[in-house]
Order: C-alpha cells, then structure tokens, then sequence
C-alpha cells in the first residue's frame, strides 16, 4: 500500500472534500452576505469516485465531506454512498450547519457515514440568528439530538467564539457538554481575506480560553498519534469534552495529516492559500488513475510546512467555506 507523505515526513491519510461552495446560512465571518458565486460546476458523482479511489488506492482512510454547506446538494446521499463503498476508505465524516441532519441522520448513517462535526455558534435563538443570519435554531438543535440518537462514531460541536457576539455563554457551552458525550471545540476565528475589521473586533484569543478552561478546573487530554487540530480538555463533572483549536499556536501544522480538494476539484496543499493544483482533467475517465495518483504524488511535494498566518500574512483564500474550513 502506498502512502502519501511530504518533504517534512508527514504523512496524509484523511481528505478533506467539498462538494459545494453552497451555503444556506450567512454566518458573520464567513458569508455575511450569503453565497453570491456561480451555483454550476461542483465535481458530479462519477467525479467523486474517481478521486476518492486515487485517494484510497495512496493511502487515505479517512475522507470528510465539507462545504459551504455539503449537504445542500440534491444528490448528497448518493455521493455518501459512492465514498462510503471506496475500497480502502474506512471513515466518512462531514461538518455541517446541521439544518438537515434532524430528519436525514438515520439515512445517512445507513448510507456509510460514520461522524459528523456540527457547527453552533450560539446556544439559543436570537444570538443563532444575529450570528448566523438563519432562523432554524431549534431545528439545528434537534439535529444535534438526532445524531446522538442515532449513534454515529463522533459527534463533534465546533464552536467560533467571539468578542461581544458569544462570548458571555461560554459557561452554558462548557455546560453543554456536562451529560452528552461529545466533543466541543473552540475555533479561534481565522482572519481572512475579507475578515479584517470583523477579526480585530470580534477575535477571542485561544490563550483567553486555556485560562478559563485550566480555572474551572479542566485537564488537558494526552494527545493520540493521529489527533486532529484540536487540544481536547476533560472535566471530572463532564462527560464530553472541550477542544481548543488555536490555529494561531506554535507548532499547529507540525502534525498537519490532511489534504483538500475543492468543489471544483483543485488540490489544495494548505487551508490557507499556498495555490492549488487543478485535478479535473484528470477526473474524466476510468482509466485515469495512474495518472492522476502520481499528479497528486507531484503536486504534494510542494506542500509548505506550515501555513503564513503567523506572519500576519492572508491566504489566497477568500472564504472558508470555499474550502470546508
Ligand atoms: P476531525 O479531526 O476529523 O474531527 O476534523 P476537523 O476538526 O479537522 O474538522 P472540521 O471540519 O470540524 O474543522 C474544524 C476546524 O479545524 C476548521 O474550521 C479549521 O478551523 C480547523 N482546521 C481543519 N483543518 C485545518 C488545516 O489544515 N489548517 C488549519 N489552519 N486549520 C484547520
Ligand atoms: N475562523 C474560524 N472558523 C471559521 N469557520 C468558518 N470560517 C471561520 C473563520 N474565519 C468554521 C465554521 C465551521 C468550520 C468548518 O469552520 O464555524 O464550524
Ligand atoms: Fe456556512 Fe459554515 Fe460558512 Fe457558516 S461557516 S456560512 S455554516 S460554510
């Protein structure tokens, strides 16, 4: 078998696919004004299979589906199932805004997927609607219930805090996890391309959490070889966890295990800019595979070891949710 690995020894099991650049919600530091681009275009199942079987055939065993908002598309279960059937591909998560996982997440489940990350910036209606700019709070919140009921590998919370918007329920949001086994984690809000005058007013420095978290008496979780970005905490009166994703730490790339590729099908080495590689025409037939195995082999080579935001420096990316976050 195969492995994809870098010039700095790291080695890429997990993809990261988006299949839309869609999304339903308006969140603040992503698309305040809603999704204006081309709505055409996303890779088509055929696509998805051909790319997940290169994958699969170099190593990766754990691919997540992201968007915008993935489950918007019409053929979401079908893709679900095309990457869930992958020989090789052991693990299929999404992260989503939850909006339809109320009603569909026993169907899902069925079709192959195994964890789910649900982002919930708020923990009742009017902060939902002022940050997200949607209504369906309850309706996201019954989503959360539902994948517990069904029973999936992971539930995760991701959690955006921020400055005068969200910040006073960071007790109710540790309390949220006080009888539902779940992890929720804290992501420092990213500055991006068109963030700024949002980001100096509304950033929560990682540090400030740490304190609150080492005060009330939280314990830093040991880390697993294949942990992800986030530094999970355990409380004794808990039963889930608290994560810490603090892009902005030193040594955050160091352990950096995934790999994205585009709605449209471009290879992006890093979440913030660094370029992609363009694997479309390579996704068009069958027959394809060698080819397009030793692009992404190539393409990899160039992967940077660590992303430029500590330099202060802004990505080409203009939004997150272009690439799933
Ligand atoms: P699991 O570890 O599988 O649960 O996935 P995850 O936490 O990486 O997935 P999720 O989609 O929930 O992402 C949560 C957040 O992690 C994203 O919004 C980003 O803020 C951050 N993140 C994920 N991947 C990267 C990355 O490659 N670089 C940086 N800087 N941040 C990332
Ligand atoms: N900073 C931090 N997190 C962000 N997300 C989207 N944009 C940003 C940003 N600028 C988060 C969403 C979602 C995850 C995939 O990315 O809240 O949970
Ligand atoms: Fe949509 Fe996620 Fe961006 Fe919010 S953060 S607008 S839910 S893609």
């Amino acid at each position: 078998m195969q492995t994809l690995q870098d010039r700095f020894g790291r080695r890429f099991s997990y993809l990261r696919l988006s299949l839309t650049e869609v999304c339903n919600f308006r969140c603040q530091y992503c698309l305040p004004d809603g999704f204006r681009g081309s709505k055409r275009g996303f890779l088509t199942v055929p696509e998805i299979r051909r790319l997940v079987r290169a994958f699969a055939e170099l190593g990766t065993f754990k691919v997540r589906l992201t968007g915008g908002e993935p489950t918007v598309r019409r053929d979401f279960t079908e893709i679900l199932s095309a990457v869930a059937g992958t020989p090789g591909v052991e693990r299929v998560a999404m992260t989503t805004n939850a909006y339809r996982l109320a009603k569909n997440a026993a169907a899902w489940k069925s079709a192959g997927l195994n964890a789910v990350n649900i982002s919930l910036d708020a923990l009742e209606g009017e902060s939902f609607r002022r940050i997200t700019g949607d209504r369906r709070f309850a309706q996201v919140m019954d989503g959360i219930d539902q994948a517990l009921a069904v029973g999936f590998d992971s539930v995760k919370i991701n959690t955006v805090l921020l400055r005068e918007l969200n910040d006073d329920q960071l007790p109710a949001f540790f309390d949220f996890v006080r009888n539902r086994p779940i992890s929720l984690r804290f992501i420092e809000l990213m500055q991006t391309g068109d963030n700024q005058p949002y980001f100096q007013r509304h950033h929560v420095p990682g540090s400030r959490i740490r304190e609150k978290l080492e005060a009330g008496g939280w314990q830093p979780v040991r880390r697993g070889p294949a942990a992800g970005p986030a530094v999970e905490y355990a409380h004794p009166d808990h039963a889930g966890h608290i994560g810490l994703i603090a892009p902005y730490a030193a040594h955050f790339c160091d352990g950096c295990n995934r790999l994205r590729v585009t709605a449209r099908g471009a290879l992006k080495l890093c979440l913030f800019g660094n370029g992609s590689t363009d694997l479309r025409a390579l996704l068009q037939d069958d027959d394809q595979t060698e080819a397009l195995k030793s692009h992404i082999m190539k393409a990899l080579f160039e992967k940077p070891p660590t992303h430029f935001l500590h330099q202060g420096r802004v990505g080409d990316t203009p939004h997150l949710a272009s690439t799933g976050g």
